[in-house]
């Protein structure tokens, strides 16, 4: 039993305390053992099933092989999945060694030197080290219906995949045909144990032969993202060699007093090489304008952009601090959240989840709150900073205007990164599909090929969550509908102050009232179950999350009234940090026991999120009223500002880059503080690093294009295609 796994070892113990007895002399195979604990072996023995063809026989040589403890026979069944520990805390991953089997395979060896080699073929006999024909690794997905495993009622629970290294000349549906044999006959001693019944669901092989690539859907994708990228680097290219240069020659020029003639020379060079049209009239004003959309593009100007120190803006400094440690709390929380499907001791997480120390991350969601107060306040901000520039009413036309301006601008800079994004996650998980053992819950690549337009038009929080696009995403939809909202109450503002108040308070209070009738009607239960089942009634609805938005933008009037100039006495201020850290603290580790009356459930859920955000507003109005002390200090240091320019990137991507690095693994793997801490840094890195990809390819570039006054996005095409 050299090469025998650990897992085997447990069933192989396991069956001789129960009923069966066994020898354990190495040269005599119970095949019925075998059957029972080794599902490849139970494979085997349903050769009969195929009709003649090489797997067949292939197969057949393989049992034999295998009967007669042959070395390469041995390997290959050892590189196959069996049921390991852990069934019941919902270890459902029995894979196998899909890298072992393709080594295997291959022939693949150590190279040792001779001495070893010698002593080890005494054990070994090299003629039967590997096999006469290739093997290649299949996954097999299939649900069971034990009643002992525990769940809490989320998709996929039930999913058991199981790896197999088998002949590389049967198909899929010859492993199909005898895994389901398998299954029906319920041959597997686990079965039996546990009263498993298997159904086969599908078997899919791992082997990666681009044919996906060749469907339209991935060829507009790829040449979506191969345009915007060689125009990226294009732009970045002319950067660099010609916009830089005849910058240094233009300042040397200067001091010379010079005439034009030589640099409109160099223009005229440099519009052949960028682009091939006519010339027209007025060449040069046209050329700069082009050159200077394409410069909106260049790589190193816009990671010089995020990584440029921020002076001053002394009263959004505490954002950037607050923008950044949000963000990390969120993909903290990502890490155990989308580690549903490769963890192997999912409830024993739970109950984890339990303890007071992890509500920090069990609550996490909370943070999302925090980006909604920030969210409001800054539209409030930015509304009253252009406000004052005014004086008086200006008429209603140039108000609609500038609305509907505002929208179209927030659109134009929210969405070319967020459908970049979506294009890579259908990229991706299509990939995945192919190539990778574990498969995420949601399956990204079929719901964004069907629902990526609810997301681009931003109403995909009104779908159900098992319907969403890159589940994470469903905070960009509320965003822009709170965006439209607000913008609407603070236009109506400037003419109709009290009305537009009234409007506010009143949408306050009827979106807390919508929580306890939902909450009411669908019994609520602030459980881990029954957080999850009302994803789609209440965790992702536009009136369920309002009220943090409206609490953002009122502080940012409030404080603007006042001027920022509040002081407080030492006395109150005591008494105001004392408030909010025991109203915040008391809502994330409020419901560590989550054992409470339906009307006290009832209440956290209407409140929580209003409060949260009170608390909040009480740090910023602190912060930013000079009233912070060493809190402000942190928030509003120096690192924090390209962190915070690069939050939405880091939103977008983190679950991507977390999804990715899960899924990419051979193994499952077991969360606790060692894995959940490496994982948690990694990620947090992968994510912020990830983001100066995007922002600087695709967020920035397009804000640049808007400040340059395009009125539509038909102009960006015009850069585009023409690289
Ligand atoms: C074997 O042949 C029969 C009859 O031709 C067919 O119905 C069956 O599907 C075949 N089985 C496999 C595994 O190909
Ligand atoms: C080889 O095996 C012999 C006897 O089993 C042992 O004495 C010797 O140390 C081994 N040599 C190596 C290099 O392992
Ligand atoms: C591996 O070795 C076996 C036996 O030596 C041989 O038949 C087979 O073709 C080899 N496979 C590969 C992929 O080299
Ligand atoms: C599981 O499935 C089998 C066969 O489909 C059925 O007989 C059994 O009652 C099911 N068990 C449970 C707990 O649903
Ligand atoms: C299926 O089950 C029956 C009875 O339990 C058994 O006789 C038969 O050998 C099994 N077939 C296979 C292929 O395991
Ligand atoms: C953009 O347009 C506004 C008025 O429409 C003008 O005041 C501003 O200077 C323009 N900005 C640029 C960079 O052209």
């Amino acid at each position: 039993m050299q090469y025998g796994k650990l897992s085997s070892w447990i069933w192989l113990s396991l069956l001789s305390l129960t009923s069966f007895h066994v020898s354990m002399q190495a040269t005599e195979l119970d095949p019925m053992i075998s059957r029972k604990i080794l599902p490849v072996y139970a494979v085997l023995e349903n050769a009969d099933l195929l009709n003649s063809s090489r797997c067949r026989t292939e197969i057949d040589e393989f049992r034999n092989a295998v009967d007669n403890q042959i070395l390469w026979a041995l390997r290959a069944l050892d590189t196959s999945g069996v049921p390991s520990g852990g069934f019941v805390v919902g270890n459902n991953h029995w894979l196998g060694d899909q890298g072992g089997c393709k080594f295997f395979s291959e022939n693949r060896t150590v190279f040792l030197s001779e001495k070893v080699r010698k002593n080890n073929s005494i054990y070994r006999n090299p003629n039967e080290e590997y096999s006469p024909f290739e093997f290649r690794f299949f996954i097999a997905r299939a649900r069971h219906n034990s009643t002992v495993q525990y769940h809490i009622e989320v998709e996929d629970e039930d999913l058991i995949t199981l790896g197999l290294c088998l002949p590389a000349s049967c198909s899929i549906g010859d492993v199909a045909t005898m895994l389901d044999k398998v299954f029906r006959n319920e041959t597997l001693f686990i079965g039996k144990l546990f009263n498993i019944h298997l159904k086969l669901i599908e078997v899919s092989d791992l082997v990666d032969d681009g044919q996906w690539l060749l469907s339209a859907e991935m060829i507009c994708i790829i040449g979506v993202l191969l345009s915007l990228y060689a125009t990226v680097i294009a732009a970045t290219i002319y950067d660099v060699f010609l916009h830089r240069k005849r910058l240094i020659k233009k300042r040397g020029k200067l001091t010379f007093e010079s005439t034009n003639g030589i640099e409109l020379e160099n223009i005229k060079k440099e519009k052949r090489e960028t682009d091939n049209e006519e010339p027209a009239p007025r060449e040069s004003e046209q050329l700069n304008r082009i050159s200077k959309h394409l410069l909106c593009f260049s790589f190193l100007t816009n990671v010089k952009e995020i990584f440029k120190p921020e002076k001053g803006g002394n009263n959004l400094r505490v954002f950037y601090g607050l923008k950044t440690l949000t963000m990390v709390w969120i993909i903290l929380g990502h890490v155990v959240f989308y580690a549903f499907h490769v963890a192997s001791n999912n409830w024993l997480v739970f109950i984890q989840a339990e303890s007071l120390h992890f509500q920090i991350i069990r609550n996490f969601t909370l943070s999302v709150d925090a980006f909604f107060f920030m969210s409001g306040y800054l539209l409030s901000y930015s509304f009253l900073k252009e406000r004052r520039k005014y004086q008086g009413i200006p008429p209603i036309a140039k108000r609609m205007n500038e609305f509907f301006q505002k929208i179209v601008k927030r659109y134009i800079r929210l969405t070319p990164a967020y459908f970049v994004v979506i294009l890579i996650a259908i990229l991706n998980f299509t990939w995945h599909h192919h190539v990778s053992e574990l498969l995420p819950v949601e399956h990204p690549n079929d719901k964004c090929s069907k629902y990526w337009w609810t997301n681009i038009l931003y109403i995909n929080n009104f779908y159900r969550w098992d319907e969403l696009c890159l589940t994470w995403s469903w905070y960009l939809p509320n965003d822009m509908q709170f965006f439209v909202f607000g913008s609407f109450l603070l236009t109506l503002s400037i003419t109709h102050y009290n009305i537009a108040v009234g409007i506010g308070i009143f949408t306050l209070l009827s979106s807390i009232g919508s929580l306890v009738y939902t909450g009411y009607t669908i019994n609520y239960q602030p459980t881990l179950d029954g957080q999850y089942r009302t994803m789609s009634e209440i965790y992702i609805r536009p009136w369920c999350r309002i009220p943090p938005y409206l609490i953002g933008m009122a502080t940012c009037h409030l404080l603007t009234k006042w001027n920022y100039k509040l002081h407080f006495s030492k006395k109150s201020l005591i008494v105001g940090w004392s408030l909010a850290i025991l109203c915040n603290c008391s809502i994330l580790f409020g419901l560590a026991n989550r054992n409470i009356s339906f009307g006290l459930s009832i209440l956290y859920l209407a409140l929580s999120r209003t409060c949260w955000a009170l608390g909040i507003a009480w740090l910023v109005v602190a912060c930013t009223t000079n009233n912070g002390g060493i809190v402000n200090k942190i928030l509003s240091l120096d690192i924090f500002v390209p962190f915070s320019k690069l939050t939405y990137g880091a939103y977008l991507l983190n679950p991507v880059t977390i999804l990715l690095a899960y899924s990419l693994n051979f193994y499952v793997l077991y969360i606790n503080i060692v894995t959940f801490g490496i994982y948690s840094i990694t990620m947090i890195t992968c994510s912020f690093s990830a983001s100066i990809l995007l922002s600087a390819t695709t967020e920035m570039p397009f804000i640049s294009l808007l400040r340059l006054n395009i009125s539509a996005p038909r102009r960006t095409n015009e850069v585009g295609s023409k690289n």
